[in-house]
């Protein structure tokens, strides 16, 4: 019997990566070069995840409602989009990384809406893990377009409202096809959602950390991967222990 004990990983890691800006602030520099770090610590995180076997690796880079900022922070993050895929895809595509883009498009400039299409098609076939770049995306507005669709569908005569179900809708958001978070990290201390996988997360473990985005390094990373293999979900259910013990 072989004596390595193999950890539980989490399928589908989804990150709210929070605190660029009071990152920067408490060095004394602007918002933009907390931003700029927290691109480095994408990069290090896409690594660790892959390293750690994740299947699916969900960042939060841009929500429908950060369109409340000044134009130049907007500008800026919309910059390190452009600049993090044309520096990276090339990188992230030998690695065999797989991209997907979530959040809605249709109100994008077309230069970003081209590149996103690009990172996605250039990486369509590969089979390792899946990086899903939440961009322009709010939970209630990706629902809102599922139901959308639904209505359309139902109008054209080809759905009926009866076959309307959990499973429908499902298929009709920006992740159909993408496994249900294990886990919803959240970095600098905030507990809370602000509007991130709030249909998807229904059943995730969620993890709040103290740290800010640029100050999460790969061990900090592997501490919350193993905080995540010490939960005990239960999906509604009962314990596997519970069921052992017979209580
Ligand atoms: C996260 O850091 C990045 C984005 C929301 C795009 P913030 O910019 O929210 O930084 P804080 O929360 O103001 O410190
Ligand atoms: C959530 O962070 C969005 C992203 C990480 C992209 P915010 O900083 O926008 O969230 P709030 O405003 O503190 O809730
Ligand atoms: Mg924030």
């Amino acid at each position: 019997m072989s004596t390595v004990q193999h950890r539980i990983v989490p399928q589908h890691v989804a990150i709210i990566m929070d605190g660029n800006g009071r990152w920067a602030n408490a060095r004394g520099l602007p918002r933009t070069f907390g931003h700029r770090k927290g691109v480095e610590t994408v990069r290090e995180t896409v690594k660790a995840a892959g390293e750690a076997g994740v299947g699916f690796l969900t960042l939060f880079a841009f929500s429908s409602e950060n369109w409340r900022r000044p134009e130049a922070e907007i500008n800026e993050l919309f910059g390190l989009l452009k600049a993090f895929i044309r520096r990276d895809l090339a990188d992230l595509h030998r690695a065999g990384i797989r991209i997907r883009i979530i959040g809605d498009r249709v109100n994008l400039r077309d230069d970003i809406r081209s590149l996103l299409l690009e990172a996605e098609e250039t990486t369509t076939n590969n089979t390792g893990m899946t990086l899903v770049i939440a961009f322009n995306y709010g939970s209630r507005d990706e629902i809102a377009r599922a139901a959308a669709r639904l209505a359309a569908d139902v109008q054209a005569g080809r759905l009926d409202p009866s076959q309307i179900d959990a499973s429908k809708l499902n298929d009709c958001l920006d992740t159909a096809g993408i496994p249900d978070p294990d886990l919803v990290i959240r970095t600098s201390g905030e507990e809370r959602l602000s509007n991130f996988l709030l249909w998807q997360a229904a059943y995730a473990e969620l993890m709040f950390v103290p740290d800010f985005w640029p100050d999460f390094t790969p061990a900090l990373f592997d501490s919350v991967l193993e905080r995540y293999a010490a939960r005990d979900r239960r999906f509604g259910g009962l314990s596997a222990k519970a069921v052992a013990v017979g209580s």
